[in-house]
């Protein structure tokens, strides 16, 4: 793109039409902490510090996380309108919270292997219910790894034998948090409401009944008392992502590398649901860890599976793009 003036021309167009799709990105308790400046020529995404869950999220990991996820799905969002787009992923020092930037130029080629995870991101909802075991899953498996791969980021699946480990630190995390206030207003602030533009709405969350069928899965307030899925067990399949180090960069990449896996699985009609409640404290990540053949650092665990298709998922809300989204040069 060469428009050197940043006010309504073509260029801006398309990329507020690709960023309205693109912020259909999960986010850690639908926070949305991005921010984006377009300069008429470049794309810049900056984290935003305004949005940091201090309790869950000290660090700004999940925070970083989340923007990695919205960074794919704009180049995949640019893509669908005919725009290839470099992401470059140094970030200027002298720029508070900037973590990449997106140059694009024409893209006449097909979509090809891209059209169906461009697809997923208008129907990829977080399901917290319990699932039927995917099937064809050994296939599944490996493609969502080598989409993974290009970002160094390792995916390896929890065995069944395992998996009791991983719901013994789901009851021991959420034992160690039921009086951690911090941590719960923090909680109770972004979920069970139904605000307009952010947090995760009541509808999104489940019973506890129903959340008594998932072995692991985040402690958020009950919803209302319901029973879908009648009495089925949690029969997902659990996936975790990893990195060989814990530095902003590997963060990035692991949003990244999230969003691809999440859109190849609804692309293949799967049902998924992000979890970080056991990478979030120090003792169940080392649970995870350990069971890494790698011995990498767990970043996030994702449930796999198939939603019977007797509940439709529920879409959570986003900010209006005028919040998130500014057009003016980089400097004053
Ligand atoms: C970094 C990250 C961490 C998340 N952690 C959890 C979690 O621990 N439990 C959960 O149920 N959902 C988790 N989610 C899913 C978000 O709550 C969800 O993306 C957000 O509410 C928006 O809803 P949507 O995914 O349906 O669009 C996480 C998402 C991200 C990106």
């Amino acid at each position: 793109m060469n428009a050197s003036d940043p006010a309504d021309t073509p260029e801006l167009r398309t990329v507020r039409t690709a960023l309205m799709l693109a912020c259909r990105a999960p986010s850690l308790h639908n926070t949305q902490p991005w921010r984006w400046i377009f300069d008429g020529t470049r794309l810049h995404l900056f984290s935003d510090p305004d949005r940091l869950l201090r309790s869950a999220d000290p660090l700004g990991r999940q925070l970083v996380i989340s923007c990695g996820a919205v960074l794919d799905h704009a180049r995949l969002a640019l893509l669908s309108m005919g725009w290839f787009a470099d992401v470059i992923r140094t970030p200027d020092p002298n720029l508070p919270g900037h973590l990449a930037t997106l140059e694009f130029r024409p893209w006449p080629g097909s979509l090809n292997t891209t059209a169906a995870r461009i697809r997923a991101i208008r129907q990829r909802r977080t399901d917290r219910l319990p699932m039927l075991a995917p099937p064809g899953w050994i296939e599944v498996f490996d493609a969502i790894r080598e989409l993974a791969r290009p970002h160094h980021v390792a995916v390896d699946e929890v065995c069944d034998s395992d998996r009791p480990r991983l719901a013994a630190a789901t009851d021991h995390a959420t034992a160690l948090r039921r009086y951690d206030m911090p941590y719960q207003n923090e909680l109770h602030w972004w979920s069970g409401h139904s605000d307009a533009k952010e947090g995760i709405p009541v509808a999104a969350l489940v019973s506890d009944a129903e959340g008594a069928r998932v072995d692991v899965g985040r402690s958020f307030p009950a919803a209302p008392y319901s029973l879908r899925r009648g009495q089925l067990e949690d029969q997902s399949r659990l996936i975790v992502l990893s990195t060989l180090g814990e530095t902003p960069a590997q963060w990035l990449r692991t949003g990244e590398a999230l969003s691809e896996v999440l859109l190849e699985c609804t692309a293949r009609g799967l049902a998924t649901c992000a979890l970080t409640h056991i990478t979030e404290l120090v003792a169940s990540r080392w649970v995870i860890a350990d069971l890494l053949p790698d011995k990498g650092v767990p970043q996030v665990v994702i449930r796999i599976g198939i939603a019977p298709e007797d509940t439709d998922p529920v879409r959570t809300p986003r900010r209006p793009l005028e919040e998130v989204l500014e057009v003016r040069s980089l400097r004053p």
